[in-house]
């Protein structure tokens, strides 16, 4: 597997691809990489897509200094799991690479960046559109894996593409969890033992008693206090936001209507850890 840090190789790396009739696959994360990303690598591969992963803790799409220093940096170990899942190169430039002069550009994507993660994080999605464009124009992918564990970040992804015409077919990849619910995520790591083992999977029971409430009863008021009732058995967890959204609009969901598609979407603290999470379902 090869490992390139400039935007040169990693250009001359896939025109070399392409040359070759190659179609290329390509996985943009931040790395901490865990079973979640993997299966992402792994749906690119089973296409028999030439993959490509990116690693790179993009600093504009941090709206918090400490999250950005705090956020876990794993590359030796990265490296490791990408070789293994058969992953031909990782793109692992530096910020000064991919922001030579400062941060160019901003994106707005509203309203779809009004709500829950763009709300309560401002300009995050500014930054994830700035850097996953960068990356795309630098990688030209033929198919793009997202996971829809950052389900607003794959609605606004598809936005983008869609709207301005790019060619690269956006690929949403299922949440892969612990098997105790605890959907994975590089933030875990953060966690203590305890935190992730015996309060943090609450958050997916919550879930899962919200889906059902509100499938059998048809009541969101009921579907959130089912939600409610888990959370406040544990204290120690602090929610940012419950949000009952249309899947297909992201807008909130006023009246639940039978045959329809919505997403509960949640943001939680625990021990200085911002996790979310979300299920989708039809009612
Ligand atoms: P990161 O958080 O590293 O995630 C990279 C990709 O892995 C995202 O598409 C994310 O949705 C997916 N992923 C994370 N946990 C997952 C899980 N448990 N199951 C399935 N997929 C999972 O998302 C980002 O990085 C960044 O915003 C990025 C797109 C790279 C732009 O900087």
């Amino acid at each position: 597997m090869l490992i390139i840090n400039t935007i040169s190789e990693i250009r001359a790396y896939v025109r070399e691809q392409k040359r070759d009739g190659k179609a290329i696959g390509f996985v943009p994360t931040m790395g901490a990489l865990h079973e979640g990303h993997l299966s992402l690598i792994k749906e690119s591969t089973d296409r028999s897509l030439t993959t490509i992963c990116s690693i790179f803790v993009n600093p504009t799409q941090f709206n918090n200094a400490e999250d950005l220093e705090k956020y876990p940096r794993t590359f030796e170990a990265d490296v490791e799991m990408l070789e293994r899942a058969g992953c031909a190169a990782v793109f692992a430039p530096t910020a000064e690479i991919m922001y030579p002069k400062g941060t160019p550009l901003g994106f707005d994507f509203s309203p779809l960046d009004q709500i829950m993660e763009g709300k309560f994080r401002p300009g995050h999605f500014s930054g994830v559109g700035l850097v996953v464009n960068k990356l795309f124009n630098i990688v030209q992918p033929d198919q793009a894996f997202f996971g829809e564990k950052d389900f607003q970040q794959l609605a606004i992804i598809r936005k983008m593409v869609y709207d301005l015409d790019m060619p690269v077919e956006i690929v949403g990849c299922p949440i892969l969890r612990e098997a105790n619910g605890l959907a994975m995520s590089s933030r875990n790591r953060r966690l203590s033992e305890h935190a992730k083992n015996e309060i943090a999977p609450a958050i997916n029971q919550a879930l899962m008693s919200t889906a059902q409430c509100l499938r059998r009863l048809g009541s969101l008021e009921k579907g959130r206090k089912a939600f409610d009732n888990v959370m406040s058995q544990h204290p120690e967890m602090e929610l940012e936001y419950l949000e009952i959204v249309d899947t297909a609009t992201l807008e909130t969901v006023e009246r639940l209507k039978l045959g329809q598609k919505v997403t509960v979407c949640v943001a939680a603290y625990l021990e200085g850890v911002r996790l979310i999470d979300n299920r989708t379902f039809s009612i």
